[in-house]
């Protein structure tokens, strides 16, 4: 009895479902690929580095509470960007600083993890420093990162979780395409320890690109 040839490795979509390093153009602002690089001090011209906005980010109320980020010092920090580099060379996490193209100052940062890798399911999380803030930042970047991945990843699916009481990172999901999906009760304990209802977030590969502007301060 003869049977078929297994298709070719290339054929299986789940064989592109690899974050492959890039960095991504916005124009003014640059996502770049997080990595033990970030703590080299050419960065910034006031010799401040990557790794430097990173510890000062954890710092911030906000991020404390919605994003907690284990990088509080700089031991911890080089942890956290060895964690980032690994999850690019898996292939299974995509970790960008948004950094001004000018300057190379950090704005924020946009990840994105498989939650299925087999299955194209990914989930996608920001947070910008308080200066960066109101102008677009978490938006464009979102957006950015959601097309590449849906264009070169072989993303089916983005979704997006935040709490309830998260106002701005509900917008910015809006302004992004993410489509609301309904409430988890009780389904994530953020920073102030507590568990949270969060809303839940998707974009499919099929949905239309967002349009209308990025969040620029209205007139
Ligand atoms: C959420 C966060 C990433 C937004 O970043 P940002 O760069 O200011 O976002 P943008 O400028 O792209 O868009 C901000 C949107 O939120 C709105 N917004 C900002 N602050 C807000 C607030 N306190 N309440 C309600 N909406 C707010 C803005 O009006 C804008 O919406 P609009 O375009 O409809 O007017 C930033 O506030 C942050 O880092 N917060 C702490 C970490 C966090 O919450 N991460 C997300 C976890 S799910």
């Amino acid at each position: 009895m003869s049977s078929a040839a297994p298709p070719p490795a290339s054929r299986n979509p789940a064989d592109r479902r690899t974050f492959v390093r890039t960095t991504l153009d916005l124009g003014d602002v640059l996502l770049r690929p997080w990595g033990r690089e970030a703590a080299e001090p050419d960065t910034t011209p006031d010799g401040h580095t990557m790794l430097d906005g990173l510890i000062a980010a954890a710092t911030d109320p906000l991020i404390a509470l919605w994003n907690p980020l284990a990088t509080a010092d700089r031991r911890d920090a080089l942890a956290w960007l060895e964690s980032r580099d690994g999850g690019w060379d898996r292939g299974a996490g995509a970790s960008f600083a948004a950094l001004t193209a000018a300057e190379g100052v950090l704005l924020g940062s946009v990840t994105l993890r498989w939650v299925d890798r087999a299955d194209g399911l990914a989930m996608i999380g920001y947070w910008t420093v308080p200066t960066a803030r109101g102008r677009g930042v978490a938006t464009r970047a979102t957006r950015g990162v959601t097309s590449w991945a849906f264009r070169t990843a072989g993303a089916r699916r983005i979704e997006i979780a935040h709490a309830v009481g998260n106002e701005a990172s509900c917008r910015v999901a809006h302004r992004c395409g993410y489509l609301p999906e309904g409430t988890l009760r009780d389904s994530h304990r953020f920073g102030d320890g507590a568990y949270h209802d969060e809303h839940l977030h998707a974009r499919l590969a099929s949905d239309p690109e967002p349009t209308g502007p990025a969040g620029e301060p209205s007139a």
